[in-house]
């Protein structure tokens, strides 16, 4: 399946499996448990695409059979920031493809009136500035989360930064290339709009609600 993919820094994972998967988070009958496991194999997938770049280098290994070269990854630190809450949903599976990773939050929830993020909890891996940054977040709606994330982790000194979300409205792709456009962003789907509460049309309506069953 082909997306509507109008910018240069947006990959589409467009792999059946995770179209798959999507389709089934999306569905309004799906439950809180099953939410919670599709979300982070989608995640896990997503890191397999996201990492695709990671620099190799060259090793010796003895096999059964005869010593040969092969690659192992070049040294790359990697630094996954969930923006709480929902992004928690999406941490576990890519620590299981990445363990080394080490994991950082950021607290933001969006002002239901204003629509603005608000900042309650930040800590933060102390070497940020030498990891690739893997911000992950279900949703990037108006963008105005991610956005601060972002900024957010620059201010800190974060200098790699990839922003994974299951789904992309345009509004909030925009959003974050209008603040910093040497950001890569990764989803599964952009979707078609916002409604009036600024929700993904079509969307799968709250991710932190129905990750964490509170509605
Ligand atoms: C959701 C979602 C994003 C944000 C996206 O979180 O997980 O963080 O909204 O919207 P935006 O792109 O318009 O900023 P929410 O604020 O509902 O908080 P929660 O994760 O605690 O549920
Ligand atoms: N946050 C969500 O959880 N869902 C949306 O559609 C938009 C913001």
């Amino acid at each position: 399946m082909t997306q509507d993919n109008r910018w240069d820094n947006v990959t589409v994972i467009d792999h059946p499996l995770v179209q798959h998967k999507l389709t089934i988070l999306r569905d309004a009958e799906t439950g809180a448990k099953e939410f919670r496991e599709l979300v982070k194999e989608l995640a896990m997938l997503m890191a397999y695409e996201a990492t695709r770049n990671f620099q190799l280098a060259e090793t010796t290994v003895k096999t059964p059979i005869t010593e040969t070269t092969s690659f192992v990854l070049a040294g790359k630190k990697v630094a996954v920031i969930p923006i709480l809450r929902a992004g928690l949903g999406m941490v576990d599976g890519i620590l299981e493809l990445i363990p080394a990773a080490k994991v950082g939050h950021v607290g933001l929830y969006r002002d239901p009136e204003t629509l603005k993020p608000v900042e309650y909890y930040c800590k933060l891996p102390e070497d940020i500035g030498e990891r690739d940054v893997l911000i992950v977040d279900p949703m990037l709606a108006t963008g105005g989360s991610a956005a601060a994330a972002v900024q957010f982790l620059r201010d800190k000194g974060a200098r790699e930064i990839n922003l994974l979300v299951l789904i992309a409205a345009p509004e909030g792709i925009d959003e974050i290339n209008a603040c910093c456009d040497d950001v890569e962003i990764y989803t599964c789907a952009i979707d078609s709009h916002l409604n009036d509460h600024a929700y993904i049309v079509p969307g799968l309506g709250d991710a932190g609600d129905r990750l964490f069953g509170t509605k």
